[in-house]
């Protein structure tokens, strides 16, 4: 078993289709094992999102992801990280594959509906950034 950290990002948020994204999970075999509805700040998009601050679209991600809520997730389930990245499709949805969450819902690789933890790694830092253990059920 394996957990990797999901966002859903404003774009999917304010367009109401976090149920609908949570769906695509589900039918994947993941499991949802916390979530919640929060609104970054600055401060804290640029600490989740350090590892690309050097890149020319930090500011615009940045600024992407704090202007409005976003859900994050625990997803767990049998290479949780691999799997979930398979069902999200592609950073940019123009190459996405068909059946993908981001080839469905994706507006741009900006406004790209999904995160998810790119190694088991990243996913245990950005489990940690998000929940305490408390909030995560087994
Ligand atoms: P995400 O999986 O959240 O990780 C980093 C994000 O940066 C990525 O999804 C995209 O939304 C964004 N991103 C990656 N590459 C580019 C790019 N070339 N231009 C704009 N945004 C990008």
């Amino acid at each position: 078993m394996e957990r990797t950290l999901s966002i859903i990002k404003p774009d999917a948020v304010s367009r109401h289709i976090t149920g609908k994204v949570n769906a695509m999970i589900e039918d994947a075999g993941l499991k949802i094992v916390a979530q919640k509805l929060i609104r970054l700040t600055q401060a804290q998009a640029e600490e989740f999102y350090e590892e690309h601050k050097e890149k020319a679209f930090f500011g615009g991600l940045v600024e992407y992801m704090t202007s409005a809520p976003i859900v994050v997730q625990v997803l767990e389930g049998e290479n949780a990280v691999a799997e979930y990245r398979k069902i999200m499709g592609a950073t940019n949805p123009a190459v996405a594959e068909e059946g993908t969450i981001r080839k469905t819902f994706a507006l741009s690789i900006t406004q790209n509906s999904v995160h998810g933890s790119d190694s088991p790694e990243s996913a245990r830092r950005e489990i940690s950034f998000f929940f305490s253990q408390i909030e995560i059920v087994s």
